[in-house]
């Protein structure tokens, strides 16, 4: 079976080459990428670790849609590349720095949280986008990436949610303020976000419940000129 790997170096002219290669039947991304590296190109070069779904190391796009490559069953003439929208290191490494830092500009942390005691279901509520594994799945799959380098983005923001929906977090209104700018209204709600994040988290929800907050106090979508609250009484 072939596969097609986009491979980086920043040395070489050109530095982007199409790379094919024969990896067996019946393997994930990352057997196959191990697979050439032992037996074939020892120079190929990716990141992973836990090789389980876990650690959100091995995050690429295969045809133009991003995976785990751990969890991706490969298939004949795939053609693999990395992440866009974060500088590429080597071959499929990508470095995300930016999009972590997109974390703490909109300041996507517990900002003052009191004792507040929370029931089961508030836990498992908050549990959902605390189960991010920063995989920057759904950085690259973002559009407003291609207009907007500035863009908060959708992992960024859907976890300022968690904080705005968290009982303790006494400065809900001080997320909201961090994320008008670059942020909320900026998203298209085109869902490319929703569909590849591996843990089930759905940024684009998140983005739109987060309008309705920043309704609440006060704020209107600049593109529409006003904005619903979607049903939610305030
Ligand atoms: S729904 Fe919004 S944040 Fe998600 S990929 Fe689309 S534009 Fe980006
Ligand atoms: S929200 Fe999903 S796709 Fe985005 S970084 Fe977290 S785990 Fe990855
Ligand atoms: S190696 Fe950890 S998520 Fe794939």
């Amino acid at each position: 079976m072939k596969i097609k790997v986009r491979r980086y170096h920043p040395h070489f002219a050109p530095p982007t080459i199409e790379m094919e290669y024969d990896i067996p039947q019946d393997v994930t991304l990352l057997q196959a990428l191990s697979h050439i590296k032992r037996h074939i190109d020892r120079t190929l070069t990716f990141s992973f670790m836990c090789r389980s779904g876990v650690c959100g190391s091995c995050a690429m796009r295969v045809n133009g849609k991003e995976v785990l490559a751990c969890e991706y069953k490969v298939q004949e003439n795939d053609i693999i590349e990395p992440l866009q929208f974060t500088p590429t290191l080597r071959d499929l490494v990508s470095d995300k720095k930016s999009a972590l830092e997109t974390l703490e500009r909109s300041k996507a942390y517990p900002l003052n949280m009191e004792e507040v005691e929370l029931e089961q279901a508030d836990i498992a509520f908050l549990q959902r986008q605390s189960d991010c594994i920063l995989c920057s799945s759904c950085y690259s799959s973002c559009p407003v990436y291609e207009v907007n380098e500035a863009f908060l983005g959708p992992f960024a923001l859907t976890r300022v949610y968690r904080y705005v929906c968290d009982k303790r977090e006494q400065k809900k209104k001080e997320h909201i303020d961090a994320i008008v700018e670059n942020g909320i209204w900026d998203c298209t709600l085109c869902g490319n976000c929703t569909e590849v994040c591996p843990q089930g988290i759905d940024p684009k929800n998140d983005i739109l419940m987060l309008q309705s907050w920043a309704a609440k106090f006060g704020y209107t979508n600049p593109h529409m000129g006003s904005f619903g609250s979607f049903g939610l009484e305030f």
